[in-house]
């Protein structure tokens, strides 16, 4: 008898083993228990037939509820019609708990409830896909950059300051002192950076905005990486390499997965380097074809980006140059139309913004004229500008954020729904 999970049954076929799981779901017809398990590394169907098990183990499956803990004995058969290639022939069973009503059922529930009942909603056969892949992405992130060379470096959470947009901070009381959960960890990635070279943050990232899109979280992940002597160009380059190799390694590790939640693989193996790239300019001009409202210094809103995204044969957009005014005050600005900043974000099709990125300002006069110009606190960016005085270099950095990337490459519509337990306007709980 061999202890198995679903996840590794093709290497048993034939053979007798054990799986520790819970019941998914159930039908019966007379002789026959047909039991969906699971154990968290996939589903697999259980088969009992009433002449080929002890009555007692049969009674019992007729007498599994849903999500009832059980440890199932069972012969693997090759099975092409099951969607994990393989069936359980079930020889034995042992009820490990008797779950109650389960108040989940398979049928349709609305999305607020289910959304309260998060904590057992994981445990379904589309959530679990959606947050296998976004764990799959993180791991290949973090395997792209290793590979390079990179050092992963944790920034702090609770921070004093606010270099994205302060109309959008979680205050916390530090022993009487105002401080602020991380909007970023780029300012430290940079610290870091001129130690290590290539460094990259991951990690929770905080924004109090009040907006209830499908594209917005008030908690996400982000990956920073963070270059010393990369240019905007260089990090465009290092910015498309990633997103490739993420998405091609996820079509080959996730596909009972991405099967699972119906996506279409085509879309998925077509994005790879290099992508377009226009600038705010041109994208500006295109949207006014298109006859949209825009002016020239305003920033995109989703349905400019939405729009711009779906102009590139399925290929995402790098959109450069944006006006300074729209960004943030440490983004380089290009020397030959100095109202625009070495900027890039890049715009996943029919989606919009999954990465936001710049080469940073390098040179201590213009960074302390950019704080003064935006009313920034500078006893607060003082340790941010010694890395202006101290051998600074050119460098560069963006970020990407976990779920817009796990909506892209899921195809889930919201990003509640790309995140374990979603903090949105109205959620903390659970
Ligand atoms: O464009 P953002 O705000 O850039 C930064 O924070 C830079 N400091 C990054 C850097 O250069 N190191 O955010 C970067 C990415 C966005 O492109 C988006 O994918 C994600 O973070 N993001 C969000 N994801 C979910 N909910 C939100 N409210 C998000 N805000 C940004
Ligand atoms: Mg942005």
């Amino acid at each position: 008898m061999i202890k198995t999970t679903i996840g590794n049954i093709s290497q048993q076929e034939n053979q007798e083993v054990v799986i520790e799981g819970w019941l998914y779901n159930k039908r019966s017809s007379g002789k026959i228990q047909f039991l969906q398990l699971r154990d968290g590394t996939g589903f697999i169907q259980g088969v009992a037939v009433k002449n080929e098990v002890s009555s007692e183990v049969f009674n019992l499956c007729k007498e599994l509820t849903q999500e009832s803990a059980i440890r199932v004995f069972g012969i693997v058969r090759k099975d092409d019609r099951a969607p994990s290639g393989y069936e359980l022939t079930i020889t034995n069973l042992e009820l490990v708990s008797l779950a109650m009503k389960y108040p989940i059922s398979l049928k349709e529930h609305g999305i607020e409830f289910l959304m309260d009942h998060r904590h057992l909603w994981l445990r379904s056969k589309r959530q679990h896909a959606i947050l296998k892949v976004r764990a799959a992405i993180g791991r290949y992130a973090r395997e792209f950059l290793d590979n390079r060379g990179f050092t992963h470096i944790d920034s702090p959470i609770i921070t004093s300051s606010a270099p994205e947009d302060s109309g959008s901070l979680f205050e916390v009381d530090y022993f009487g002192e105002k401080a602020y959960l991380a909007q970023t960890g780029q300012l430290y990635a940079e610290a870091a950076a001129m130690a290590f070279g290539s460094v990259y943050t991951f990690g929770p990232t905080f924004r109090a905005e009040k907006s209830k899109t499908r594209r917005h979280l008030n908690e996400f992940w982000m990956l920073e990486p963070e270059v010393c002597y990369l240019d905007h160009e260089g990090s465009l380059k290092l910015q498309e390499d990633l997103i490739e190799y993420i998405v091609q390694n996820v079509i080959k590790s996730c596909t009972l997965e991405l099967k699972t939640l119906g996506r279409d693989i085509k879309e998925l193996e077509i994005i790879k380097a290099p992508f377009p790239r226009i600038t705010y300019d041109k994208a500006v001009e295109m949207l006014k074809e298109n006859g949209m409202e825009i002016e020239w210094g305003e920033d995109f809103g989703a349905p400019h980006e939405i729009y711009l995204s779906e102009q590139f044969n399925g290929l995402p957009v790098f959109v450069t140059h944006y006006p300074k005014d729209c960004k943030a005050f440490y983004m380089e600005p290009d020397p030959d139309r100095p109202d625009t900043v070495k900027c890039a974000d890049l715009l996943y099709p029919g989606f919009g913004e999954i990465i936001g990125g710049s080469e940073r300002i390098h040179d201590l006069d213009i960074l302390l004229q950019r704080i003064q110009e935006e009313n920034l606190p500078m006893e607060v960016y003082d340790w941010y500008a010694d890395l202006r005085k101290y051998g600074t270099v050119p460098h560069s950095g963006f970020g990407l954020g976990l779920e817009r990337m796990t909506i892209c490459i899921t195809g889930v519509d919201h990003i509640r729904e790309a995140i374990p337990f979603a903090r949105t306007l109205n959620r903390i709980t659970p």
